[in-house]
């Protein structure tokens, strides 16, 4: 006998709820069925308070989004824009081959959209090589060195340009992922970070760093993109993702269907009142930083990372040059 599925009707305005991706449409802990404008009012609404309730930024100061080109950030982007605030987006192209190329593309195309000409930036033009042929070159895996670049250019392209604060796309996933990860290990180097904003460093030059979709989970963040025509690309970075991550927001989304809201709460409750307990537990050790004497930015040697890979790249150059008069 097939059962009969039922009827939801919105919270909102009474009228037949979505269906096509139940967990979504049903907003477990908060107890809501949701239309699609309704939908979209309420994402709407919890990116704002989530602004407001950790004083990431306000509507007169501009924020720079730094823009990978998957869903997260571009949904970033798009609803900053769309609630008022001054959002500038930049763009790192990484040069890994078809997948940086897809990514810029649907950078550009979501500018045009929203009226904004991004930052680009590309890394091979910039540095003299790509993130596959710098990993090459230093033999290690490229998503340490990529992560660490990254870090620098925004925080280069923030503090050329005259932003104060950058907005990443992390999601709930990622931040009740992580959170787990580091709990179970008990990274407390990690645990006494782990907060929506990381504060400036004026002296150094620093720019704020917040997570303006930390209480909104993956599937409602495509959700939200689909029903805005919201461009992205889909492509997974070839060179390998955090396998380690992928394991705990697997943990978790499997809970999840079990204890709805389970994600949510694990990690609101923890930057609400537990971070506290770990940043006076432990006394952060400082890590003296000083300016990099070639490039300026702030680095813990005399010359920063980036500027070694610079010298590096060029040194391996020189190299296969002389490599090839000789043959
Ligand atoms: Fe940086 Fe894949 S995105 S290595
Ligand atoms: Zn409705
Ligand atoms: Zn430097």
């Amino acid at each position: 006998m097939t059962e009969k599925k039922k009827i939801r009707y919105c919270t909102e305005c009474k009228r037949e709820a979505m269906k096509f991706i139940p967990s979504v449409v049903t907003i477990g802990e908060f107890g809501l069925y949701l239309c699609e404008k309704h939908f979209i009012e309420w994402f709407e609404h919890w990116v704002e308070k989530t602004i407001e309730e950790f004083h990431m930024f306000d509507r007169d100061g501009p924020v720079l989004v730094a823009l990978s080109g998957g869903k997260d950030s571009m949904v970033l982007w798009y609803v900053l824009n769309k609630l008022g605030y001054k959002a500038e987006g930049f763009h790192l192209n990484l040069g890994i081959g078809e997948t940086s190329e897809q990514a810029q593309q649907k950078v550009l195309e979501l500018g045009q959209i929203i009226g904004k000409e991004p930052f680009i930036i590309n890394i091979t033009k910039e540095i003299g090589a790509s993130i596959p042929d710098i990993a090459k070159i230093f033999l290690s895996p490229a998503c340490s060195i990529c992560g660490r670049i990254k870090r620098y250019f925004f925080n280069r392209i923030a503090r050329l340009q005259g932003f104060k604060v950058v907005a990443t796309g992390h999601n709930l996933d990622d931040e009740a992922g992580s959170l787990l990860f580091n709990l179970i290990n008990w990274n407390e180097k990690y645990l006494i970070r782990k907060y929506p904003v990381l504060k400036e460093d004026t002296k150094l030059g620093l720019p704020r760093k917040v997570k303006p979709l930390t209480l909104m989970s993956e599937d409602r963040i495509l959700l939200y993109a689909q029903l805005n025509n919201i461009p992205f690309s889909s492509e997974p970075c070839p060179l390998g993702q955090d396998a380690k991550l992928h394991i705990y927001k697997d943990i978790l989304n499997r809970v999840e269907p079990r204890t709805k809201g389970v994600k949510r709460n694990f990690y609101l409750r923890f930057i609400r009142k537990y971070q506290r307990l770990f940043q006076s537990l432990a006394v952060e050790k400082q890590t003296t930083m000083q300016k990099c004497q070639i490039c300026d930015e702030p680095s813990p040697s005399q010359v920063c990372l980036v500027c070694k890979i610079k010298l590096a790249v060029q040194d391996a150059r020189q190299k296969e040059d002389k490599n090839d008069t000789h043959h």
